[in-house]
């Protein structure tokens, strides 16, 4: 689709220009009628649309118009599937052009450093292939639909804990290599509209004052040509942002802060030619955007039901089968004792701003009855008082007196949301005495949890099966008995290393560290790359998950075992269905480089394929290992160097069952070192040692208030009652946008 040439900057007044770097409200971008530039509207948020209604007071989320809630982020990415994303961007792009909505805040990318961050579930994945093949899945949706995608928390921002004021300090190979890869990916590949600068601070620098990572990387090395847009009140200083390369400046200030930059063009310390590029950005925004004023009329029925379906379908594909003793499906004559609140009262999505006021909500209770199930169903416990001990004695009598009995256990909203993290990996306590107690019971006990992220099962060892269905979505309960049922296959796999313990996380001893500083002394050591490098054992390993059918890989075939850099590898397999009903699976494959020539993890993730197969066939599968996944990033050369030397492909189910692996040998001149040097442990946990791979002393954690929400000296939020309880008065700077759920870190809930 050819693009609309919009209006020149240079033909605009100074004071046009610089009004167009801010927001005109909360979320629209600033109009100049005159000149016959719209605003453009915005919204969050990656899985649905939440498209206010009267007011922008952003005191409250109950007033939203209703929008498809598809699964959000962690629930899509466990189908390894980025053409399900896609689609799924698709259907929520169509919705915006209804709400005439022209950027949609999002998708979410950042790695899940750890499994406790409050925001993983609008996340992909601890592994920055997959959360870039997704975040490009989705911007493409988005945009071939005429709906820009504005990628975000760019950059490193991968804790809610003082989120606003925290210095994220990190190697820059760790930066390139784990934390900058999924974004340089999907700028490459997907042209997104927008990227947002998240609050933080990257190694000493707010990220909305940082020409390094706005300009300098973003625009002049991955080629970004829209607009930076800051989170909501990030920006540090106005005129330092815009020569940064922050363009625009959200929520709306209503013009208040433009006399800062005016004053800065009048004092030499903002150029000229700055303004006029980041008012052209915006010019270039609005004239792509759709931008009429908005339409009052909901969605139509036919949309409604049909996006409806999509996130059936979405969900089912999401859903991870922990465990199976046999017991799933189930005979459709079985009598089920269906025992949780959350069948009544669904964990359905994420808390903060993310959250969509569904166009339909469909519960398990529900859904179970259309399908024509025998349930006996008990409460059990409270869902708003996840605290509360349990009294499991009518479970228990249910569950002896039905054939299985299915838990609906998980982490009640208090626990996880944007604007805290969790405190520990448990489920609420009462939840894991009813798993214990049911399962006592009745040996065919199937758990289906709810979450946002990994949580601990000290009852696995004891139950028939358990079914991980993250967050559903708004039809994640019909998709849950499509599933229980065998009406559809569990297709997801992992996205995330379930860990036995907190300990066992690499970045633990220094996550969320101090409220002004944090540390990723663990580098490379995420999620897998940690559990494969000698790390703890996981509880279940990234990639993991079960199906129905069963399915036999063939042996691979490679392209080529001898390359030179810049060559890629294809590798082929049959994947054959060996079962009486249709299945799916995953491929996966990982690299090991055994060239010597750095310090590497023990592989990393370089292709995969979701592959579908109908019983009885062979499905041929082809993968391609791109040239960039031999290479790592050379922080003396401030480059990509491809070594010299041995790699191993491995084609594996999971990343810790390899079924298949061949060398491969390459030809370049950057040479490895094996013999020459010890290498390095991958964790620089005491301070020489960190600083070391620094290059430079470990920066003094800074005190003071650099960004604008009023946050107190440990860096958390005041805001709305907390601010007035606090006794502050407001200032300008006092933007009262925040949802309920925001509170300090440490809050009240989470007991165990
Ligand atoms: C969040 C963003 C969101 C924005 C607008 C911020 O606090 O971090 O993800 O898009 O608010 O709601």
């Amino acid at each position: 689709m050819s693009e609309p040439t919009p209006l020149s900057a240079v033909d605009l007044t100074r004071d046009e220009r610089i009004s167009l770097l801010s927001g005109q409200s909360v979320w629209r971008s600033q109009a100049l009628p005159e000149r016959g530039v719209p605003g453009v509207l915005m919204t969050d948020g990656p899985h649905g649309l939440r498209l206010q209604t009267a007011s922008e007071d952003h005191l409250g989320l109950g007033e939203s118009r209703p929008a498809t809630c598809f699964p959000p982020a962690v629930t899509v990415a466990s189908s390894w599937n980025p053409a399900l994303a896609e689609e799924i961007a698709a259907a929520i792009s169509r919705e915006a052009q209804h709400f005439d909505i022209g950027l949609v805040l999002g998708p979410g990318l950042n790695i899940k450093r750890h499994p406790l961050c409050g925001r993983n579930f609008e996340y992909f994945s601890e592994d920055p292939m997959l959360a870039g093949r997704f975040a490009a899945a989705m911007v493409k949706g988005l945009q071939d639909g005429g709906t820009g995608a504005c990628v975000k928390h760019y950059a490193v921002n991968n804790q809610e804990s003082h989120r606003f004021v925290v210095d994220a300090v990190l190697d820059e190979r760790t930066l390139r290599e784990l934390y900058l890869a999924g974004f340089e990916h999907a700028v490459k590949t997907a042209k997104p509209w927008a990227v947002m600068a998240s609050y933080n601070l990257v190694s000493g620098e707010g990220v909305t004052v940082s020409k390094r990572l706005l300009t300098d990387v973003l625009c002049d090395e991955w080629g970004f040509d829209g607009v930076v847009v800051s989170d909501w009140g990030a920006t540090r200083s106005r005129a330092d942002g815009v020569t940064a390369g922050m363009d625009l400046d959200m929520p709306g200030a209503q013009g208040l802060s433009d006399g800062e930059v005016a004053r800065a063009l009048d004092a030499g310390t903002l150029e000229q030619r700055d303004v006029t590029r980041s008012a052209q950005r915006v010019l270039a925004l609005a004239a792509r955007a759709c931008t009429d004023v908005g339409t009052q009329a909901p969605l139509p029925d036919d949309v409604v039901e049909s996006h409806h379906q999509l996130a059936r379908r979405a969900a089912s594909e999401g859903t991870v089968l922990l465990r199976n003793d046999g017991t799933l499906p189930l005979e459709r004559t079985a009598r089920l004792a269906v025992i949780g609140a959350f069948a009544e009262h669904p964990r359905y999505q994420g808390a903060g701003s993310s959250r969509v006021n569904p166009t339909r909500l469909t519960t398990v209770l529900e859904a179970a009855e259309q399908a024509g199930l025998d349930v006996t169903y008990v409460a059990a416990y409270d869902p708003e008082h996840p605290d509360d001990d349990v009294d499991v004695s009518d479970a228990v009598a249910a569950a002896r007196d039905a054939d299985v009995a299915l838990v609906l256990v998980g982490l009640p909203e208090a626990y996880e949301s944007e604007g805290f993290d969790r405190a520990h990996l448990g489920l609420p306590r009462g939840h894991d005495a009813l798993v214990e107690a049911v399962a006592a019971a009745n040996p065919w006990t199937v758990v289906v949890l709810s979450n946002g992220a990994p949580v601990t099962m000290p009852w696995l060892d004891e139950v028939a099966a358990v079914l991980e269905t993250y967050l559903g979505g708004q039809a994640g309960a019909e998709a849950l008995i499509d599933v229980v049922t065998g009406a559809r296959e569990p297709g997801g796999r992992l996205a995330e290393t379930f860990p036995h313990a907190r300990e066992d996380v690499a970045s633990d001893p220094w996550f969320p560290g101090e409220p002004r500083q944090v540390t990723y002394r663990e580098a490379l050591a995420v999620g897998y790359r940690h559990t494969t490098s000698g790390g703890p054992a996981p509880l279940f390993p990234f990639g993991f998950g079960l199906g129905y059918a069963t399915l036999a890989w063939g042996d691979a075939t490679l392209s080529a075992e001898t390359i030179a850099a810049g060559d890629a590898v294809t590798v082929d397999l049959d994947v054959r269905n060996t079962s009486e009903r249709d299945g799916r699976d995953v491929v996966q494959v990982y690299l090991r480089d055994e060239t010597g020539a750095v310090t590497s993890p023990a592989k990393k993730l370089v292709a995969f394929a979701p592959v579908e197969v109908a019983a009885g066939d062979t499905v041929r599968v082809t993968l391609s290992i791109e040239p960039r996944a031999f290479a790592f990033y050379a922080v003396e050369s401030a480059g990509w160097r491809t070594p010299s030397g041995r790699f191993v492909v491995e084609v594996a189910r999971n990343s810790h069952d390899v079924v298949d692996e061949h060398v491969v040998m390459m030809r370049s001149d950057v040479r490895g070192q094996a013999a020459a040097r010890v290498p390095e442990p991958l964790v620089a946990a005491s301070d020489e040692a960190f600083a070391r791979r620094l290059g430079h002393p470990i920066p003094e954690a800074r005190s003071g208030t650099p960004v604008h929400p009023r946050v107190d000296d440990r860096g958390d939020r005041l805001d709305g009652c907390r601010a007035r309880a606090a006794g502050s008065r407001r200032t300008r700077h006092h933007r009262p946008w925040r949802w309920r759920s925001e509170r300090a870190t440490h809050g009240g809930a989470q007991h165990r």
